[in-house]
């Protein structure tokens, strides 16, 4: 069958392959369970993995098939599995707990404490951008078909669960904590659906992008009630003082240096969520007294998050039937760029990054109406 793959550590290496059709009993247990796929986003992960900047293959393969953001239909599965059936749409957890810290032990491998680790389509396991694949009941999400149009949306709103969880999380430290302003930096699409979660629990959210409003993220962040900026003409310290201060900044631009910028800015008691994988080299020189006496003097927290566990892709779920349900038709505008067919993929890669293009998508096979 069709895949798109790399050769981890050759730029430009992103090429159709032909690789052999998986089988259920690939998966021990009799709990294997066969996915159509459907569709596919991408993301700069992926940009970056055929910059050869990151990614690895599986163990005695020199090519990974890539992508990471799946949705697809259950064709079959194995006669253990009485959670899922046939003609079920599903998402599949990125990150396999296969390594040897407790938390892979205790399906957190979110939280590994292992150097490598095991991601579909990113580090060792081959991803989604396949005409389909095997995996076990246990690492499989269900969809409600309601969702069948904007299920490949899941995995990027896992990222920002997963954030936001985390931020509650820690927040268990103040007996009482309400938090009622938060920051998003970072208008893409994590950004959007930060914004999206944090106003779903009830926040008022000012979310900052480097472009001039108004255009579709702009648009987006004020049609559900969020306050768009634009950092080139308002500072983080002007918007911190006009809409803060904020319990939560939650990072995600991809550019490191605003990190000590925000952490200038939070408010007292506050957390700020970095959630942007940066591989480059970037240096800064920051008021690093200024930056530690607020933080100590404030009790400020800041917390890295990657990746997301299956507590994170059911709260996903829910939260995008809640935004289906008070903001119809949002998630969808999110989904601007779809290509049909693997053989599409060079188109797809194109347009990443490209001007007002949000999320890219690659329609492997048609929805079954
Ligand atoms: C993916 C995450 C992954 C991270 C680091 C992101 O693009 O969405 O699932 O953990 O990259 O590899
Ligand atoms: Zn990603």
């Amino acid at each position: 069958m069709k895949a798109i793959a790399v050769y981890p550590g050759k730029a430009g290496s992103a090429h159709m392959a032909d690789i052999p059709e998986p089988s259920l009993e690939d998966i021990p247990g009799e709990r294997g369970v066969r996915v159509k796929v459907l569709a596919v986003g991408l993301d700069g992960t992926d940009v970056e993995i055929n910059a050869a900047e990151y990614g690895a293959a599986p163990e005695g393969s020199d090519f990974l098939v890539l992508g990471h953001e799946g949705f697809g239909v259950v064709e079959e599965v194995g006669k253990r599995v009485t959670e899922l059936s046939r003609g079920d749409y599903v998402v599949a957890i990125v990150r396999q707990p296969r390594g040897n810290s407790i938390y892979d032990r205790i399906d957190m491998a979110d939280m590994t404490t292992d150097d490598t680790y095991f991601e579909h389509g990113i580090s060792r396991v081959h991803g989604f951008l396949t005409e389909q694949y095997v995996e076990s009941a246990d690492h499989l999400v269900k969809i409600p078909k309601e969702l069948r149009d904007v299920g490949v949306l899941l995995e990027p709103t896992t990222i920002i669960e997963k954030g936001i969880t985390q931020a509650y999380e820690i927040q268990r430290r103040l007996k009482v904590w309400r938090p009622k302003r938060a920051a998003v930096l970072g208008a893409g699409t994590v950004g959007l659906l930060a914004t999206m979660g944090l106003l779903l629990r009830g926040l008022e959210v000012v979310t900052a992008g480097l472009d001039e409003p108004p255009y579709l993220n702009s648009d987006l962040v004020e049609a559900i009630g969020a306050h768009y900026i634009n950092t080139k003409v308002v500072s983080l310290e002007e918007a911190a003082r006009d809409h803060g201060p904020f319990d939560i900044i939650f990072e995600a631009t991809g550019y490191s240096p605003i990190v000590f910028e925000a952490m200038q800015h939070l408010g007292k008691n506050g957390v700020l969520v970095l959630s942007s994988v940066t591989g480059g080299d970037r240096k800064a020189e920051v008021p690093a007294d200024a930056i530690n006496l607020d933080f100590v003097l404030g009790n400020k927290v800041m917390v890295g998050t990657v990746n997301a566990n299956r507590e994170n892709f059911e709260l996903g779920v829910r939260d995008m039937a809640l935004a289906e349900y008070q903001y119809p038709g949002w998630l969808a505008r999110l989904l601007t760029d779809r290509v049909d067919g693997l053989s599409s993929c060079p188109r797809a890669f194109e347009l990443l990054g490209s001007e007002g293009v949000i999320k890219v998508y690659v329609q492997v096979a048609p929805f079954d109406d």
